[in-house]
């Protein structure tokens, strides 16, 4: 990691800015009107995207000197992994927006490092195409839980065929948050058919669509019997069945466009199978006898939701509001966790995400009780500046900090950052 410090020092201009404020004016610059609205933006009046920095601002490291450590040690072990540092990178769909092959240039760049890619479950390529572009690297799935059980169960299985070592359920999007500049644009990727490719590419995504287009039509037949209108339910059908070909035709094409008349119906109806508002803690607590691999709960804010969390089976939980992009209004990830890591014990694997931005912020997270971080925005504006090596030199920058941070604060392994190192709030 000094290598890159220095080649910096000695004049070498990087790929990518190495600060994140440069990062993100050069990606605005680059990235088509409604990529950024999409990736940038954020829920609301973005009060929450503003707290999860200001958190970070707020949080003191005070230097110790003289440790006699030349080498840090950043290896950290992970559901009884042991990865390269403590950072993984965070579950980002419609990431096709930027680039058409967006997540296998993510999961090459995350397998270069080691550090684990979570897939998304909006993902843009097949899991089994991203799997076969990473090897053996560690890489997580995302899962948004389905209002169609089988497609949870299908998810799952697929997951573990191509090699997860881990499952990752987010909780805090069983709807889409208030995205203004989404909203304004009238853009959402999956109108573009961007993000679906998990669901295309699934056998029981295909019978889903059949099932509810059967659903419909037999609806319709009764409501024709009691002279009921027959609109909305044409109007559904078709949208379904502009599903039901994309899956057929295009598995896995996200560029396959939701090419029916009635495009806004088609989102809605995709929409409906993606995730499911009623779900419980009693059928999350399903998932224990449905894979074999461990799962964490992601969007966890508040401590009696980590407990929930761990009753359910979870091995651990990711301390995060979603980048700021759910509940505006939301607390700070940071400022959620010490409370979270007092509720759930030493043992169980948290990780913190949104705002995360530069090593000085790993080292703070770690402080206050995460073992590891998540990483959002950053790579993919990496990704929109360099391609696959856009991702790989944003996420080595944070590392690289993260070593000079750790070394000039003193502390020589990821195991000695603790509240110590950080200013007691007076
Ligand atoms: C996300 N995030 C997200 N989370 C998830 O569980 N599944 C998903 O498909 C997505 N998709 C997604 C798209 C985009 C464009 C962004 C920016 C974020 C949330 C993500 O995993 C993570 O929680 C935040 O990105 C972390 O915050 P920062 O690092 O972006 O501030």
């Amino acid at each position: 990691q000094g290598l890159i410090y220095r080649a910096g020092v000695l004049g070498h201009r990087p790929a990518v800015p190495t600060d994140f404020a440069e990062l993100e004016r050069r990606a605005a610059a680059t990235m088509s009107p409604t990529a950024w609205a999409y990736v940038a933006g954020g829920a609301g009046e973005g009060a929450t995207m503003r707290a999860n920095r200001a958190a970070f601002e707020r949080v003191r490291i005070v230097p110790r000197l003289l440790p006699g450590n030349a080498q840090r040690d950043l290896s950290t072990e992970l559901l009884g992994r042991r990865l390269p540092a403590p950072v993984l990178l965070a579950p980002v769909g419609a990431a096709g927006l930027v680039h058409r092959d967006s997540d296998l240039m993510i999961g090459s760049a995350a397998a270069e490092l080691g550090l684990p890619y979570i897939l998304s479950n909006q993902g843009c390529s097949p899991m089994e195409e991203v799997a076969a572009a990473m090897g053996s690297a560690p890489r997580w799935f995302q899962l948004y839980w389905s209002t169609d059980e089988p497609l949870v169960d299908s998810l799952l299985a697929r997951a573990a065929a191509s090699g997860a070592e881990a499952v990752v359920v987010t909780l805090d999007t069983t709807m889409l948050g208030w995205r203004p500049q989404d909203l304004n644009l009238g853009s959402l990727p999956f109108s573009q058919g961007i993000g679906i490719a998990q669901y295309t590419s699934d056998p029981r995504f295909q019978e889903v669509v059949r099932d509810r287009i059967a659903a419909k039509e037999a609806a319709t037949h009764a409501g024709a019997a009691a002279g009921a209108p027959r609109d909305d339910v044409k109007v559904t059908v078709g949208a379904l069945r502009s599903l039901l070909s994309i899956s057929r035709e295009h598995p896995g094409d996200l560029r396959a466009n939701l090419r029916s008349p009635t495009p806004r119906a088609s989102v809605e109806a995709f929409l409906d199978i993606y995730s499911n508002p009623g779900l419980t803690w009693e059928q999350l607590a399903t998932l224990r006898e449905r894979t074999d691999l461990p799962f964490l709960v992601k969007g966890v804010l508040h401590p009696d939701d980590a407990r929930r969390a761990v009753q359910a089976g979870a091995s651990g939980v990711v301390v995060s509001n979603h980048g700021g992009r759910q509940v505006d209004g939301a607390v700070a990830s940071l400022d959620a966790l010490p409370a979270v890591r007092a509720a759930v014990g030493p043992d169980l694997a948290v990780i913190l995400d949104s705002g995360v931005r530069t090593g000085s912020d790993v080292v703070k997270a770690i402080a206050l009780g995460a073992d590891a971080v998540a990483i959002g925005r950053p790579y993919i504006y990496g990704l929109a500046l360099g391609g696959r090596d856009g991702v790989r030199d944003v996420l080595a920058n944070i590392v690289a900090e993260l070593d000079l941070t750790m070394g000039l604060s003193g502390v020589g392994s990821v195991a000695q950052i603790g509240p110590g190192l950080l200013e007691t709030p007076s």
